[in-house]
């Protein structure tokens, strides 16, 4: 891969996604597109940057974007966050939930699922009839593949590791050789496909965004917005959870307050800057 190549794929990389390819990673670029240069039979990375100017660009942008970005996830990482969603955060919104008013969950790059139906069985557990009311918890990812794998919600039986036998009789039915999210799992979770960096399609607010190990590979620019969008888009008190390398900075940091590790509520706004 040239350096002009290199600086074009990188280039588009980071207006689609907000993620910096740095020199450093030309090698990982290279290893992750030979398996697109082979499945579009191209002979070299030249082929493939006219392929991303041409008539199929835009579609093949978005199987670059699948194929950089890292996907790894587990059941329950970052344990303590989930102890917090049971312990502090959900307590009262599953009362005023059970009350008749909204609750809203974001997983907001849920990669391949485990992560959004962490936090659904870590609320089915407080809330058994959570779909007998105004209840959904919403898993988006960039990667479309990720975002399909999540939906169908099945998982080998390695990666339940983490999930406590008794969850995993509750909520999971086997599948081939592993398990999947039975009906009533499934039915509080929406999935779609979503850029963090382009606009959002909520009428609504959350009271929970999880938005873990991803902000990490933007630029700060990139990230601090991303934190001011997450403060608009929560309810006040609303808790945010971010990855364990990434902290909340910028201007956004005066909207919230920290919680815990990497947890943070959504302060009120003052009466005077309401309108
Ligand atoms: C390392 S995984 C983290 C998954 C999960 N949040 C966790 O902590 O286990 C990062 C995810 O962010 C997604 N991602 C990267 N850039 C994104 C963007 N601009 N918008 C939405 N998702 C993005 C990737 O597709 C990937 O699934």
């Amino acid at each position: 891969m040239t350096d002009g190549q290199f600086r074009k794929i990188a280039a588009i990389v980071h207006q689609d996604s907000g993620i910096i390819l740095s020199e450093s990673k030309r090698s990982l670029l290279m290893a992750r597109l030979n398996r697109r240069l082979r499945v579009l039979t191209l002979p070299d990375y030249g082929a493939y940057c006219d392929r991303l100017e041409g008539p199929d660009g835009p579609q093949e942008r978005r199987h670059l974007l699948s194929a950089i970005t890292t996907n790894v996830t587990a059941f329950f990482r970052e344990g303590h966050h989930f102890q917090a969603l049971a312990q502090e955060v959900l307590p009262p919104l599953i009362a005023q939930a059970r009350a008749g008013r909204r609750l809203r969950l974001w997983s907001a790059a849920s990669s391949s699922g485990e992560e959004p139906y962490s936090m659904a069985v870590t609320l089915l557990d407080a809330f058994p009839d959570a779909a007998q009311h105004d209840v959904l918890i919403l898993a988006t990812d960039i990667d479309p593949e990720m975002v399909d794998r999540a939906q169908q919600g099945r998982f080998a039986s390695d990666a339940l590791a983490p999930v406590p036998p008794a969850q995993v009789k509750r909520y999971f039915q086997p599948h081939a050789a592993g398990f999947e999210a039975k009906p009533e799992v499934r039915r509080i979770m929406r999935f779609g496909e979503l850029n963090l960096h382009d606009d959002w399609p909520f009428s609504g607010r959350f009271d929970v965004i999880f938005c873990r190990n991803t902000a990490i590979y933007f630029d700060s620019a990139a990230r601090q917005r991303l934190w001011l969008r997450f403060g608009g888009a929560l309810n006040e008190g609303g808790a945010l959870f971010i990855g364990h390398s990434e902290r909340l900075d910028g201007p956004a940091a005066g909207l919230f307050a920290a919680t815990g590790t990497t947890q943070y509520r959504r302060n009120a706004t003052p009466a005077s800057a309401r309108t």
